[in-house]
C-alpha cells in the first residue's frame, strides 16, 4: 500500500490531523480496533482554553506551569495557550456543540485551575468530539480508514521514516510520504487504569525502536478519583464533579485536602489517607443527572445514588505527561515522522498535567503543520517478511510489576534491583510476532524506559514521587 499521509491512531489528534492533511493529499488512517475505540472517547471533563472576558492567557499559562511543577517547556505552554481559543472554535465550526447559557459557552472548573474555563458537553466531552470528528473524517473523499489494523513497526532507513509495517490478516507494508503517530496512551501497562484496553504504548515503543528521542516518561499521572470497584479499566469520576463542589472525605467523614489542588497532590493525599469517598450530596438527583448523566447512570448501576451516597474512590493511572519528543509542529527527530497527542512530549505538561489540557494539546499541535504539509516522492524499500505466530501471552505480569514498582510512590533501589531485571527477563522471553505478542513487547519496552527514567530522576517532582525510606 502507498499513501501520502499515514496516520496511526483515531483519537482527537489523529482525526484532526487527517482533516487537515486530506486537503493536501491521500490519507490512510489505521486503527487497531474500531475507529471509535480511542481514549478521546473516555474524556469526561472537557477542554481548557481562554474563553471568557474574565480570563486571560497569562492566567492559564501560570496555572499550567504551577500544576507541572515548573518543569514545563514554557515556550510550548505559551504557544498552546495562545492558540487555545482558536482550537475550541475550530471544534465548534466542525459541529461540536459545547454547553451554553444565554448564548455563551458554559464553563466548568477542575483541579489546579484558578477559575472556570473548561468547555464541556455533559460528562462525555471526548465522546462528542470523537463523534463529530469521525463523522467529518468518514465524509472526506481523501481519507481511507483501515480498522482492525495493528501497527507492527515503523519502516525506517537511517534517520528517515518511510511508513509502517502493519498486521491486517497478514503482515503488510504501508509506504507513506509522512507517517503520524497518534496512538495515545500507556495506561494498560498498569494494573489499575482509567485508559481504554487499546492503551498498550504501541506508538512510543515503535518510536523507541526506530531511534526517536523520548522524555519525561517518569511522570505518570494518577487520576485521584477512579470509582473503587473491580472494573477494568477503572471507571473515571470526572474532576469536574469536584469542580462542581464535591468534597473528599476520609473514613471518619472528615475533609483532608483541598479538592481542587493539582492532581498529583490530590492523588497522593488519597493514597495516603484511604479509604476515601466523594460526597456531592448537596446536589439534587435532577441536577446530577443533567450535569453528569454517564457518571450518574454508571454509579447507579453499581448501587450508588450520587445525591445521597458516599462514592468510594481511588487513584488510577490516567495519563503519561512525557512521550516522544516533538517540536511545536509535531516533528520528531526522525525525518517524515510526526507525533501528536498523548504519545508526544511537547513539553507543555511538565511534571504533572493540568486538568483538561490534554484535548487542548492534542488539538492545538495537530493544527500547526497543516499549512506546510506537502506530498513527496517516497521510495518503496525492500522489507524483510515477518512471519506471524499463533502464540498468546498474558500481560498481567507486566501490569502487576509496573503497578508495584512504578506506582504513586517509587523506591529506586527496588526499581534497580528487582523491577528492571524482572521486566528485562519478561521482554527477552517474548519470542515471535503477532498482535498479542507485539502488544506485550511494546508494554515491556515502554515499561523499561519508564523504570530507567525513574532511576534517573533522583528527586521527587510532580507525579514522580520517591518513597521516603
Ligand atoms: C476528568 O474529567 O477528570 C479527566 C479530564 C482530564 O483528564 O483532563
Amino acid at each position: 500500500m502507498q499513501t501520502n499521509f499515514l496516520i496511526i491512531g483515531s483519537g482527537i489528534s489523529g482525526l484532526n490531523f487527517a482533516l487537515h492533511a486530506a486537503k493536501k493529499g491521500k490519507v490512510l488512517l489505521v486503527t487497531k480496533k474500531k475507529i471509535i475505540d480511542s481514549n478521546t472517547n473516555f474524556a469526561q471533563g472537557g477542554i481548557a482554553a481562554v474563553l471568557s472576558r474574565t480570563d486571560n492567557a497569562k492566567e492559564l499559562i501560570n496555572d499550567t506551569l504551577k500544576a507541572g511543577s515548573f518543569h514545563n517547556k514554557k515556550s510550548a505552554v505559551k504557544f498552546m495557550v495562545h492558540n487555545s481559543t482558536a482550537a475550541v472554535h475550530r471544534l465548534i465550526d466542525l459541529g461540536v456543540e459545547f454547553e451554553k447559557e444565554n448564548g455563551k459557552l458554559k464553563l466548568t472548573r477542575e483541579g489546579g485551575h484558578g477559575k472556570r474555563r473548561i468547555a464541556y458537553v455533559g460528562d462525555y466531552t471526548g465522546k462528542e468530539i470523537e463523534r463529530i470528528l469521525v463523522k467529518r473524517v468518514k465524509e472526506h473523499p481523501n481519507i481511507t480508514i483501515l480498522e482492525n489494523t495493528f501497527a507492527l513497526k515503523l519502516i525506517t532507513k537511517g534517520k528517515t521514516c518511510y511508513g509502517c509495517q502493519v498486521i491486517t490478516k497478514k503482515v503488510e507494508n504501508i509506504f507513506a510520504d509522512q507517517t503520524i503517530l497518534a496512538t495515545g496512551e500507556i495506561g494498560q501497562l498498569f494494573l489499575h487504569t482509567t485508559n481504554a484496553k487499546i492503551s498498550t504504548g504501541d506508538g512510543i515503543a515503535m518510536a523507541i525502536e526506530a531511534g526517536c528521542k523520548v522524555k519525561d516518561l517518569e511522570f505518570i499521572q494518577f487520576h485521584p478519583t477512579a470509582f473503587k470497584k473491580n472494573i477494568f479499566p477503572k471507571f473515571l469520576i470526572s474532576e469536574a464533579v469536584r469542580g462542581e463542589g464535591a468534597k473528599l472525605l476520609n473514613s471518619k467523614g472528615e475533609r483532608f485536602i483541598d479538592e481542587l489542588l493539582p492532581r498529583d497532590k490530590v492523588a497522593r493525599a488519597i493514597y495516603k489517607e484511604g479509604p476515601v469517598f466523594l460526597d456531592i450530596s448537596h446536589k439534587s438527583a435532577k441536577e446530577l443527572k443533567k450535569r453528569f448523566p454517564r457518571i450518574y447512570e454508571t454509579l447507579e448501576k453499581h448501587g450508588y445514588k450520587m445525591e445521597k451516597d458516599l462514592i468510594p474512590v481511588t487513584p488510577a493511572v490516567h495519563y503519561l505527561c512525557g512521550g516522544i519528543v516533538t517540536d511545536l509542529k509535531g516533528r520528531t527527530n526522525i525525518k517524515n515522522l510526526f507525533a501528536f497527542g498523548e504519545v508526544a512530549c511537547t513539553g507543555v505538561h511538565g511534571a504533572n498535567r493540568l486538568a483538561s489540557n490534554s484535548l487542548l494539546e492534542a488539538l492545538v499541535f495537530s493544527n500547526q503543520i497543516a499549512k506546510e504539509l506537502r506530498k513527496q516522492k517516497t521510495p518503496k524499500l525492500k522489507i524483510n517478511k515477518t512471519k506471524l505466530s499463533t502464540k498468546k501471552i498474558s500481560k498481567k505480569e507486566i501490569q502487576k510489576l509496573m503497578w508495584h514498582y512504578a506506582g504513586i510512590t517509587r523506591d529506586p533501589k527496588l526499581v534497580k534491583e528487582e523491577a528492571i531485571p524482572k521486566l528485562t527477563r519478561i521482554l527477552n522471553e517474548i519470542k515471535g510476532s503477532n498482535k498479542d505478542l507485539q502488544e506485550a513487547k511494546n508494554m515491556a519496552i515502554v515499561g523499561l524506559e519508564i523504570l530507567k527514567a525513574i532511576l534517573k530522576r533522583k528527586k521527587s517532582l510532580g507525579c514522580h514521587f520517591l518513597k521516603k525510606l
